[in-house]
């Protein structure tokens, strides 16, 4: 399986909380310059590249007009191998939503829509900074329903100060009341340099403390899995075998290429990143020069013991003999006596031939995964 991401830079507003790189509509005239250069970097891929996903994220994809839009999926449709694709997402924020930019999107072959909302709680949604209310972002959802999507992802975030553990458990319950088939919740990061960072380290926005945080991620996993949803990865939760593909791909050690500036690529051992600077990508691709800076090239037991972690996020983990044949190497012997201590600590569990997390350290999951590495 492998992989495309396409990052669109571009947002109506900053997100106070967001660090992904993205520009501002009164920062940059027109997207114009940006989707010539896609164009160019597309052409650059090796020529028989057919991905089996394509994620087309952001920044804000929808924050393109329908005419920019469609001219980004002609491009990809040109110059890309689409033949083999069994997901094709894009990502949404509910206050760029039109049935015309959906259209778009819909004949152009995305197959799925994963919609920002972040939460249901008016005070939560301004603490945010959010460009839409919670009515506005239910109107969204309709919208993607109306325009024919039957495969749809809703992003919510908790661990948002001051909402209470109520309040967490309301909007579990009202996302499982819409629902789509796909829900990723995470945890708020303090991402560094954001707004809501500074705010924090000014003691003007206080932290759940992370009993709390625990008791509203378990309590959420039960309102999910109450209501038909599989809880797949620590943050992610799906119904009927939507899980997505993409990201498990990326989670199981796949191979991909992200286009755009701030893209990642991880292909044949090599890893690199596009610059985070649209200005500076586009100057290199209209001189044909690489867009990436950074190339790093992994041995074939850091590859595999990254795959390991990645792997672990999904709660049912991986068959050791699985592991072994796609990386190459055995799990116990990449992590010395790492698992053995985690099994009796009752952080890891082998049952079957499967290697997974228990129950209790998915909340601690980052905890273990840096002691693994
Ligand atoms: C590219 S955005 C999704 C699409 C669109 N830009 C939007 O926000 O509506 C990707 C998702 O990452 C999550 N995210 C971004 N920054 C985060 C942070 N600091 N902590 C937790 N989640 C974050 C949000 O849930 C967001 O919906
Ligand atoms: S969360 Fe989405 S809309 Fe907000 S700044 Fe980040 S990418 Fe843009």
């Amino acid at each position: 399986m492998t992989g495309l991401y396409i990052h669109v830079p571009l947002c109506e507003k900053r997100c106070r909380y967001c660090d992904f790189y993205k520009v501002t509509p009164g920062e940059v005239d027109s997207m114009d310059l940006y989707l010539q250069c896609l164009e160019i970097e597309l052409r650059r891929l090796p020529g028989d590249f057919a991905p089996d996903t394509v994620f087309i994220g952001g920044g804000t994809p929808t924050a393109l007009s329908p005419a920019e839009y469609s001219r980004l999926l002609e491009s990809l449709h040109r110059r890309i191998n689409l033949s083999e694709v069994v997901e094709f997402s894009s990502e949404a924020n509910p206050g760029t939503l039109t049935p015309e930019k959906l259209a778009v999107m819909k004949a152009g072959g995305v197959n799925r829509v994963s919609i920002g909302v972040q939460s249901f709680n008016p005070r939560a949604l301004q603490l945010l900074g959010r460009i839409h209310n919670a009515k506005e972002a239910i109107e969204g959802y309709h919208l993607l329903r109306e325009a024919g999507f039957d495969n749809v992802n809703i992003d919510l975030i908790q661990s948002i100060p001051g909402m209470t553990s109520d309040e967490v458990l309301a909007d579990a319950l009202k996302v499982a009341e819409l629902g789509p088939e796909h829900i990723s919740f995470y945890n708020l990061i303090y991402e560094p340099g954001t707004p809501l960072t500074e705010a924090r380290d000014k003691g003007l926005v206080i932290p759940p403390d992370e009993d709390e945080e625990a008791d509203n991620y378990f309590a959420v996993k039960a309102v999910l899995e109450n209501a038909g949803y599989g809880h797949y990865e620590t943050s992610n939760f799906s119904k009927g075998g939507k899980e997505c593909r993409h990201n498990v791909l990326y989670w199981q050690g796949g191979e991909y290429f992200g286009c755009g500036p701030s893209g990642h690529s991880h292909w044949h051992g090599k890893r690199f990143g596009n610059i985070a600077d649209l200005d500076r990508y586009c100057n290199r691709l209209l001189k044909e020069e690489n867009p990436f800076d950074e190339i790093e090239f992994l041995t074939k037991e850091e590859k595999a013991r990254e795959t390991l972690v990645m792997w672990l996020r999904l709660t049912n983990g991986f068959n050791l003999d699985e592991f072994k044949r796609v990386s190459g190497f055995c799990a116990y012997d990449l992590c010395g006596a790492g698992i053995e201590s985690m099994i009796e600590e009752k952080l890891l569990q082998c049952v079957e031939n499967r290697l997974s997390l228990t129950p209790n350290a998915l909340f601690v999951s980052n905890a273990v995964f840096s002691a693994l590495l």
